[in-house]
């Protein structure tokens, strides 16, 4: 699974990446590692999520989460990104400046709940905030609603503590399948500008009738729970 657009090889021979996929070399001691370090802060942040369900579901009967994806940026698309913000190909570089290395996605069944596990993350005395983007108050022009969250979580090793960030994306089921949407649209080559055009203004349409039935579908899960 990948969230991020994978670039082409054109692009990539465009961008003269050679010298970043050096660095960024998947059999390298320095990027394994760091990578293993990664894979081990999704493993954490994706085990409060699912502490956090568990215990929600056992004192609201409502499992707040439907399902948790995690993902690691391929190294593809870590040295494109790289090197489109001007970055020294440099393993210490790219961990002070890619906060989206590891990426967990929890998707929800209602739009309360995004906000209800926020609050219940960042109160946990060892997650650091270090970025915040609520796509869902303010969604981007395309109709992308998300709530994004770059956070720093401690993993344990051997001999010692080390924080790594993670994004986190929370959205709910309806803005999940138009994001998958919008996303094969977005990659799809060879749609002339034309249709392009008509196809955004109708995802634009989608996205404005799914966030209008994400929060009847939340009313009627209130009332329902009133009762
Ligand atoms: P980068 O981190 O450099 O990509 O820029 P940014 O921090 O401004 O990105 P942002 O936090 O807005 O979005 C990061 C991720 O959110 C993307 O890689 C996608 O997974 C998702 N995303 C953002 N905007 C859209 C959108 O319009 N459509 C879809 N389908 N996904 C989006
Ligand atoms: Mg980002």
């Amino acid at each position: 699974m990948d969230f991020f657009p994978i670039p082409s090889p054109q692009k990539i021979a465009d961008f003269g990446l050679e010298e970043f996929l050096k660095i960024i070399d998947r059999n390298s001691k320095p990027y394994r590692e760091l990578m293993a370090f990664y894979k081990c802060a999704c493993m954490e942040v994706e085990t409060k999520f699912r502490v956090l369900d568990e215990q929600l579901s056992l004192e609201k009967e409502h499992n707040p989460i439907e399902s948790i994806k995690t993902r690691i940026k391929s190294p593809e698309s870590i040295a494109y990104k790289m090197r489109s913000h001007g970055l020294k190909p440099d393993i210490k570089v790219l961990e002070e400046n890619i906060f989206d290395i590891a990426g967990v996605r929890v998707i929800c069944s209602f739009p309360e709940d995004i906000y209800f596990l926020e609050d219940c993350l960042l109160k946990q005395d060892d997650i650091k905030l270090i970025e915040r983007k609520d796509y869902i108050k303010e969604p981007k022009e395309s109709g992308y609603r998300s709530l994004h969250l770059i956070v720093e979580v401690p993993i344990f090793l051997k001999n010692e503590k080390r924080p790594m960030k993670v994004e986190v994306q929370l959205r709910t089921i309806a803005m999940d399948f138009w994001a998958s949407l919008e996303h094969k649209m977005r990659y799809k080559k060879n749609i002339n500008k034309e249709v392009l055009s008509e196809l955004s203004g109708m995802l634009l349409y989608c996205a404005d009738q799914s966030a209008a039935l994400d929060l009847e579908m939340q009313q009627i899960r209130n009332l329902i729970e009133e009762n």
